[in-house]
């Protein structure tokens, strides 16, 4: 191949250049882990209910041994009113009826232990549900109480004190505030409370903010660490992980919040554009007083001794929407947590300057502290990639997608999640697949209205789609009713018809199949030790501004964004492709070829 220059400029990304160094000394499980997330009420229903749960978890395990991924992450199953489908946590040492018992936890995690793989479970310590001992036992106290200090009450502004004490949108939409009823003497009759006070909440009104300047609240939670990790969890999916400290006076702020920063505006102008940040922002950080304080690394400072002195390498990894890189790599301090949630990758669009400048300025951030990146492309908040990328503009990251919106080539869509995930797992470092991805499972873009549940939906008045599309249940019979979810065929939401060509069951043993790539992939990753290899951007094939191509161990990964095929290198074998390939390599495909 000729060997032009690219025609997107890259200063910061010299071909032929090594941005990352492998290493083959002893290291912790975590660092170069598959990690496969389960989000419990969409993976698999034991008792028919519709909801799935945790004995349906654990029979499924050999799937997901058979992929081959080294640990779970289970979103949370604890006691909720599952206002937030269980990001509203009412009790955090104990498991949600909805979701089976304690005993069904520990069988699943043996069962789990069992077959080699470990458990990372949910922490959600930013905010409780109002069903929360601690928030009920405040909405019975006077203001200025004990009680009323472990959350966010403030003060009306104003003469009547009507007025919300300061500006604050929820990330779910409308204001971070809520006013306590007049006479809150709400849960009991012992106060009267003139002038009633309000709560904070970045989420749902039904999700009030702890105030971790409060001792209490931080000794509370290294208990619930400790609860978990005496049942022998591997460790804690931290949700966010950037919010929990607030800026001192809480000042009003102007700017926009959003559940995955820059959506909806199709503004993917950081991609093929050669005056892109080399710090490989996409505009997935959120910003202003709430987030990404100072103060929060104190907090996982704490944590990390904590959980340091438990044998095992337990880990934490952050859910922290911070950018640039640099910045969210401080969450990965050696003292710190272990990973950190990679959205700046997730949310680049499909263009591969983008992408070549969002791993080169990961590891340089991350290289900087120890850490190693973590990768991830789906997860039970964003749009699925099958979908994302078969989007009309692959660039946009809607919050969400309606039944009257211009719907996903679902074909295209699939045919680059596949090269996608090809792409990441042949990465140095640890990656993260969500439930259904080794499926290529779509989202569901046609769901009605009526069924959705998202509060995002709600709380912007039906503007935004939400995440229920991303949150389906998953396929495991083509011919069952309710594609095998559960012994009934019930499910709490509908799946669309096409989840029948992607079941599980029509997928094993068929080599063409997207759980084979996985399971291949998986295989190969570890069996060539790309987790913890180096990463060589190749100058070979740099005449083709739309492929990335790197050198990782004897391991050479090409794919190609374009959509012109583009030549192979003669005489290479072709371990794995994420679709046909005969002497080129397709648009909208990946390849990894021995070295
Ligand atoms: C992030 C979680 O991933 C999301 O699902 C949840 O709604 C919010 N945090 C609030 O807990």
């Amino acid at each position: 191949m000729a060997t032009t220059e690219p025609t997107t400029p890259t200063t910061a990304l010299p071909l032929g250049a090594t941005v990352h160094v492998g290493s083959d000394a002893a290291r912790e499980w975590w660092r170069d882990a598959v990690i496969y997330q389960v989000y419990p009420r969409s993976f698999a229903d034991g008792d028919g209910d519709g909801i799935g749960d945790i004995p349906g978890i654990t029979s499924k395990l050999d799937h997901l041994k058979n992929l081959g991924v080294d640990a779970v992450w289970l979103s949370p199953f604890y006691r909720s009113p599952q206002k937030d489908a269980g990001y509203d946590v009412a009790d955090y040492r104990d498991v949600d009826p909805l979701f089976g018992t304690l005993a069904d936890f520990d069988t699943m995690l043996a069962g789990a232990h069992d077959r080699g793989m470990r458990v990372i479970v949910d922490l959600v310590p930013n905010h409780t549900s109002d069903q929360h001992a601690w928030f009920q036992e405040a909405l019975a106290a006077a203001p200025g109480s004990p009680e009323r200090a472990r959350y966010v009450f403030r003060d009306g502004r104003g003469p009547a004190g009507d007025e919300p004490p300061n500006n604050w949108q929820s990330i779910f939409g409308g204001p971070a505030w809520t006013r306590l009823a007049a006479s809150s003497t709400a849960a009991g009759d012992a106060y009267d409370e003139p002038s009633p006070q309000w709560y904070l909440h970045l989420f749902d009104s039904s999700q009030p903010d702890l105030d971790w300047t409060q001792p209490e609240v931080r000794s509370e939670f290294e208990d619930v660490l400790r609860f978990w990790l005496d049942r022998g969890v591997d460790g804690f999916r931290v949700d966010v992980a950037h919010g929990m400290i607030k800026a001192d006076g809480l000042p009003d702020w102007d700017g926009h919040v959003a559940m995955v920063e820059g959506s909806s505006d199709g503004d993917d102008a950081q991609a093929t554009d050669p005056g892109a940040p080399e710090d490989g922002s996409t505009g997935a950080g959120n910003q202003g007083p709430m987030f990404d304080q100072d103060g929060v690394h104190e907090i996982y400072r704490d944590w990390h001794r904590v959980l340091a002195a438990y044998e095992g390498d337990r880990c934490l990894v952050a859910e922290a929407w911070v950018e640039p890189l640099s910045r969210l790599a401080r969450y990965v301090r050696p003292d710190e947590m272990h990973q950190a949630f990679n959205f700046s990758f997730l949310t680049t669009g499909w263009d591969a300057a983008a992408l070549r400048r969002v791993v080169a300025a990961s590891y340089r951030a991350n290289d900087e502290v120890g850490a190693p990146t973590t990768w991830v492309l789906s997860n039970h908040d964003v749009v699925r990639h099958a979908t994302r990328l078969g989007l009309p503009d692959a660039g946009v990251r809607p919050n969400g997608v309606f039944a009257t919106d211009p719907q996903p080539d679902e074909e295209l869509g699939l045919r680059r999640a596949r090269a996608a995930s090809l792409l990441m797992l042949g990465l140095p470092g640890s990656a993260y697949l969500y439930q259904g991805e080794e499926l290529g499972l779509p989202e569901h873009t046609t769901l009605p209205n009526e069924v959705r549940q998202d509060p995002g939906h709600f709380r912007t008045d039906g503007a935004e789609a939400g995440r229920d599309g991303c949150r389906v249940p998953l396929p495991w019979q083509a011919d069952a009713p309710g594609y095998g979810f559960g012994p009934t065929g019930a499910t709490w939401l509908p799946q669309p018809d096409s989840y029948g060509r992607y079941a599980a069951d029509v997928q094993y043993g068929d080599p063409t199949s997207t759980f084979e790539l996985y399971r291949a992939a998986l295989d190969t990753r570890r069996a060539e030790g790309l987790g913890h290899g180096g990463l060589t951007w190749l100058a070979d094939h740099a005449d083709a501004a739309d492929v990335v191509a790197l050198r990782n161990r004897d391991v050479v990964v090409l794919a190609n964004l374009g959509s012109t095929p583009v030549e192979l290198p003669a005489g290479h074998e072709v371990l794995l492709a994420s679709g046909p390939v005969d002497t080129t390599l397709p648009a909208d495909t990946t390849v990894w070829l021995r070295a």
